[in-house]
């Protein structure tokens, strides 16, 4: 497998000082990436880095083999590394349809984007039944899944997930995960961020745990879930 995204050394903080504490890690073409840790781990500020949001301080970030630290958040998205933001993002007084319709602002081809809308709305069922209602009408687990067919609009190289169950029941949740698990499946390489350990450890190829701004576990999925360490670390606590 080819690496994808490649960071080294990576360094990085907001002025009060540094968060992430020298992060090496690696994301293998088509793999399921998940990122566990506990909250205040440097999580969402490593995919902050990954998206441009927040230069480093030192180390690299490589993408394609190619350094894109440098680049502003719209270079790296049309380089196809598309994030799906913790919070909800659809517009509620716009439809399921025109939402995802959205995804491909970018897209000048207007027959590409009928071709995408026509296969995400076979991927994700709901996405084709709920097209003309309102987002806002969908439950949390709908309207995540409804993101997801958002970001694909796209046709991401990188597809990045940050923590896509919160607040979500256990149920929905199934739904959710088996929605991630499968579009993996699919060819899709995705980069997952999860506060719940189990769920995202047990559908990922590569495991890694953060813990204050470090890596402190990492190796696939499974094997990572099942390390005893694991539970001092974090598993104990959840
Ligand atoms: N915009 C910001 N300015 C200053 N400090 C921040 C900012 N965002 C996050 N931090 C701090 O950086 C640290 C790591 O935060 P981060 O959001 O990356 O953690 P996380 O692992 O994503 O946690 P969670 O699981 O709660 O989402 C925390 O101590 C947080 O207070
Ligand atoms: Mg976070």
């Amino acid at each position: 497998m080819a690496a994808l995204l490649e960071l080294e050394g990576l360094v990085a903080g907001y002025g009060g000082g540094d968060i992430l504490l020298g992060i090496d890690l690696t994301v293998e073409e088509g793999s399921l990436t998940c990122i566990v840790g506990p909250n205040g781990a440097g999580k969402s500020t490593l995919l902050r880095v990954v998206s441009g949001l927040l230069k480093p301080t030192r180390g690299s970030v490589r993408f394609r083999r190619e350094s894109i630290a440098a680049l502003s958040p719209r270079a790296i998205l049309n380089r196809g590394i598309v994030q799906v933001p913790q919070e909800r993002s659809l517009f509620p007084t716009m439809t399921v349809w025109e939402n995802v319709r959205l995804g491909a602002y970018t897209v000048r081809d207007r027959g590409l984007v009928e071709r995408r809308l026509a296969a995400v709305g076979e991927t994700f069922p709901i996405v084709k039944e709920r097209r003309n209602e309102l987002a806002a009408s969908l439950s949390g687990g709908q309207q995540k899944i409804v993101e997801f067919a958002r970001a694909l609009m796209l046709d991401p190289t990188l597809l990045i997930l940050d923590e896509p169950s919160m607040g979500l029941d256990p149920k929905t949740r199934t739904t959710v995960f088996n929605t991630i698990r499968s579009m993996n499946d699919a060819g899709h390489t995705l980069l997952l961020v999860e506060q719940n350990a189990r769920s995202g450890l047990g559908i990922a190829t590569h495991g890694v745990v953060m813990e204050s701004g470090r890596v402190r576990l990492q190796g696939p999925g499974p094997e990572v879930l099942s390390n005893p360490e694991i539970g001092r670390l974090y598993l104990g606590a959840a």
